[in-house]
């Protein structure tokens, strides 16, 4: 039994979803699993969840937010035998045809953050998602409905109230879609480890010019997680 998911191989399906929020994971458990759903984890309030999708057995695991903690939940997943994880979460978008509520597929996650590179022992190492999953979350978000999809790359930053105020310049001028905190870590443990990992996240904030962003309403936030939750439960049971 690992030390923060007091959970024994088993406990968790082959395919994990992994929002960084716990009472997310509450949400996705009780709107998109079938009833009969458990609880497997509350150690440290990171809440888990074990149950079926469309008859198929499917987790969730929160997993905090930044890529130390995230990183823990990853590893100790793979400790307990799961073979896929695919990170649900938000993400500020910096390209201009970017719009709240908008999902994000990150085929690739810059580490703008020393935990994942520490981990990697490998500077330049490119942290890239597995293309079969990226490649069903494209097919699906065909016919998404409400909300754009894009598909590209991320950075994962490890400081989220960044002082510089020229970074996201910076990161918009090499083609980033989007700034979030732990797909990096995903894709590097996934990496060592040889299990499959995608990283799907909802527009919650757009950054335009060098202006602070401006953040989604609470409505139209559920409304983008539900369309990039449908993408991403299929993706994690096919
Ligand atoms: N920065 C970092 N992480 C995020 C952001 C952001 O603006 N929005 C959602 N996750």
């Amino acid at each position: 039994m690992p030390i923060h998911l007091r959970a024994e191989t088993g406990d968790y399906a082959p395919n994990v979803l992994c929002p960084g929020d716990p009472l997310r994971a509450q949400y996705i458990a009780e709107r998109f699993f079938e009833p009969g759903f458990r609880q497997v984890n509350a150690e440290r309030g990171m809440l888990g969840f074990t149950g079926t999708f469309e008859g198929r057995p499917i987790s969730v695991q929160s997993t905090g937010m930044g890529c130390p903690s995230a990183g823990i939940v990853f590893e100790e997943l793979g400790m307990l035998g799961v073979e896929r994880m695919i990170r649900v979460g938000t993400c500020g978008g910096i390209q201009p045809n970017m719009s709240m509520g908008d999902t994000v597929v990150a085929i690739a996650a810059s580490a703008d953050d020393q935990t994942a590179l520490q981990y990697a022992q490998m500077d330049g190492f490119a942290p890239s998602a597995t293309f079969v999953l990226a490649e069903r979350a494209a097919a699906l978000s065909r016919d998404s409905g409400r909300f754009d999809v894009h598909i590209g790359s991320v950075v994962s930053s490890a400081v989220f109230y960044h002082p510089d105020t020229n970074v996201v310049s910076r990161w918009r001028r090499l083609g980033h879609l989007g700034v979030e905190m732990e797909a990096a870590m995903l894709y590097t443990v996934a990496a060592v480890r040889r299990v499959e990992a995608l990283a799907i996240m909802t527009v919650s904030d757009v950054y335009a010019g060098e202006e602070p962003p401006v953040r989604i309403s609470d409505d139209d936030l559920k409304n983008g997680v539900d369309q990039m939750m449908e993408i991403a439960c299929r993706v994690a049971v096919s």
